[in-house]
């Protein structure tokens, strides 16, 4: 029997262990052991030094134990079994209340009068584990009730929405550190220095040729009016810079050169031009470009 209580005790220890990592660390998706791989270095430890209190322990009593006389030792168990006995009587006593049960010699106190061909009822106490439950509930109910319904505590609809919410700025986050990902219907336009300032790099560096240091054009159209032939708008600027323009007219498809990111920043830089005027202005080309629903005056580039 000690030897089984030995065990419980160094498991509940350990398990009590990585519970309490578990909580101080917070970490709701992944694991503290995964995240720490030298805790199972500490709780490793834990369940050795444990083992070894439980063994010395279980040694140290076996030790004394036998070092006792004889009359010693029948004391000594006389005092452990009517320790243990008084325990035991103490659980019994408690499950006995809980259940409030009448004795089978007495039920003839309870029975109740009708007789259904025979069949008769007793008239029990309701257990009071049953009781006490019940009553718990309602007393939870009034909680819950001021707590939700007077004064507006959060609820479920609430919580979703705010889990939501803060789903979507964790969204938004994981989109700012991963440009990779940016396609023609995931892509934003971006008014940072620093995003403007590496489209500006990038724009020197591959486009001028053909659209002028300014964007005012030469071989290729004017980048800084309101018309556009293929459309203006973040969207449409990226999807141009990416696929290139129509056969044959010299715009290629930049994506086997720029990575998506910079494309977007050479697009939200192009935009950025937009009222800007160049030296040698190209005529317009294409159509008046106008803002189209969802989009603002920001997305244009204005
Ligand atoms: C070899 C010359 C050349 C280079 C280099 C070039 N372009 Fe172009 N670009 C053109 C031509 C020509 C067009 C017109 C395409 C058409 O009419 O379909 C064009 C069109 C465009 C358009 C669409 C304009 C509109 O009115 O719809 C954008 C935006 C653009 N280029 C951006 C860039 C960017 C950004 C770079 C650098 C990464 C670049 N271009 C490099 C020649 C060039």
């Amino acid at each position: 029997m000690n030897q089984v209580y030995s065990i419980l005790r160094v498991v509940g220890l350990v398990a009590l262990a990585i519970v309490l990592a578990q909580i101080t660390l917070e970490n709701t998706d992944k694991s503290a052991f995964e995240v720490y791989p030298f805790l199972w270095l500490i709780l490793g430890v834990i369940f050795l030094v444990a083992l070894a209190i439980e063994i010395s322990a279980g040694a140290l009593h076996s030790v004394l134990y036998k070092s006792l006389t004889p009359e010693a030792r029948a004391q000594f168990d006389h005092t452990e079994n009517s320790k243990k006995e008084a325990k035991l009587e103490l659980w019994r006593k408690a499950y006995k209340n809980l259940l409030d049960k009448k004795p089978v010699e007495n039920e003839g106190e309870i029975i109740l009068d009708h007789d259904y061909d025979g069949i008769r009822e007793l008239d029990n106490n309701l257990p009071p584990w049953w009781l006490y439950g019940f009553y718990a509930t309602i007393i939870f109910a009034f909680v819950y009730m001021i707590n939700y319904h007077v004064y507006g505590g959060t609820t479920q609809k609430e919580e979703y929405l705010i889990e939501v919410a803060e789903a979507e700025i964790e969204i938004a986050e994981y989109k700012k550190n991963a440009k990779g990902l940016l396609t023609t219907n995931t892509v934003e336009l971006l008014t940072e220095e620093a995003d403007l300032t590496a489209g500006k790099s990038v724009f020197l560096a591959n486009c001028i040729a053909c659209h002028k240091a300014d964007g005012g054009g030469g071989i290729g159209p004017n980048l800084t009016d309101a018309y556009w032939i293929l459309g203006g708008g973040i969207k449409n600027v990226f999807n141009t810079v990416t696929e290139g323009g129509r056969p044959g007219k010299g715009m290629v498809a930049w994506k086997t050169n720029l990575k998506p990111d910079e494309i977007a920043q050479v697009a939200s830089y192009v935009l950025s031009l937009h009222g800007t005027t160049p030296a040698e202005p190209k005529e317009p080309e294409g159509e008046l470009y106008e803002v189209e629903s969802g989009e603002t005056a920001e997305t244009q580039g204005k």
